[in-house]
């Protein structure tokens, strides 16, 4: 359960108190944090990159804008922050701290090399594709498992580490299952329409409407091109994808691209285990 009971009160006069600008300056600190730049704005927030001046090591620090610290922004944030706590995987960013700091709200990570929307502009080899979607494939696995549907797969929140490793992030609109029931914690909020499920776009959310997101962002990774609404198989790019891919790796994008939610992998889980069956196919097959 996520605690809402935190809201916010004390929390939001705390930061409202400092919130002229929540904009950094490059070389301001901010506790034991020195702000180098400012590596994107999104939407909630603005994230840095800063030095952790006592540790030694560059961190991504996430502030949401002062305008929109509401008791409710708050909630938001520390719920991300707790859900994320709670998860353990080589391919999840892991958080390093989230506090207030001066009066701001920040949640901070360890810096990675760039997104996966960076290295997809450069060309990506067949084996590399591989090894990427198998790498966000068990991180959505793990989340699944422990109920949590991210609700927001796309490569911008995929961090890449120096010696290749993928990690996700960015579960601000991530939603606890129960059981079978998707308790809606945030009423607001959506995933990105380029990589969202048809019925995610309506307000439906699921294990399923993530398999979706990610049969389309693997469609992507392999074929150069992401599938386009309506979804109709096959999209463009499939020549190419058919020189390179094993039959049972085309079988399984295209199970998890199925327009109807129950025909697709129920979750993760189902669709990694495929995954994997093809992968070894595929790997044989170009030995
Ligand atoms: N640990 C990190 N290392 C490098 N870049 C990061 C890191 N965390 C976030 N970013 C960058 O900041 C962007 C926004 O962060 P994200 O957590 O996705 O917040 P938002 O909810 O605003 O999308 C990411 O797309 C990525 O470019
Ligand atoms: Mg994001």
């Amino acid at each position: 359960m996520i605690a809402q009971s935190y809201s916010a009160m004390g929390y939001s006069a705390m930061a409202t108190r400092h919130s002229e600008s929540n904009i950094l300056r490059v070389r301001q600190r901010l506790g034991k944090y020195r702000i180098e730049r400012r590596i994107a704005q999104g939407g909630f927030a603005n994230v840095y990159q800063a030095l952790d001046t006592i540790e030694g090591v560059r961190v991504a620090l996430k502030m949401p804008h002062h305008f929109n610290v509401t008791a409710n922004m708050l909630d938001t944030f520390q719920r991300e922050a707790r859900l994320v706590a709670k998860l353990d995987h080589p391919n999840i960013l892991p958080l390093k701290d989230a506090s207030f700091i001066d009066g701001r709200f920040v949640i901070t990570s360890r810096l990675g090399e760039k997104t996966l929307a960076d290295r997809l502009r450069k060309r990506v080899s067949f084996k590399t594709a591989l090894d990427l979607i198998e790498q966000m494939i068990a991180a959505v696995a793990y989340a699944h498992q422990n109920r949590i549907i991210h609700c927001d797969i796309k490569p911008e929140n995929m961090i890449l580490l120096p010696d290749g490793r993928l990690q996700l992030t960015d579960f601000g609109i991530a939603k606890v299952a129960q059981r079978t029931i998707v308790k809606t914690i945030i009423a607001s909020g959506s995933g990105t329409v380029g990589y969202m499920a048809p019925e995610q776009a309506m307000g439906r959310p699921s294990a399923r409407s993530d398999v979706f997101a990610m049969g389309l962002l693997s469609y992507r990774i392999l074929a150069g091109t992401l599938p386009e609404w309506p979804y109709q198989w096959p999209p463009r790019g499939y020549a190419t994808l058919k020189r390179k891919a094993h039959p049972d790796l085309i079988a399984m994008l295209r199970k998890a691209l199925e327009m109807q939610p129950n025909r697709r992998y129920r979750d993760a889980g189902d669709m990694l285990a495929a995954f994997k069956r093809a992968k070894r196919r595929c790997l044989r097959a170009t030995r």
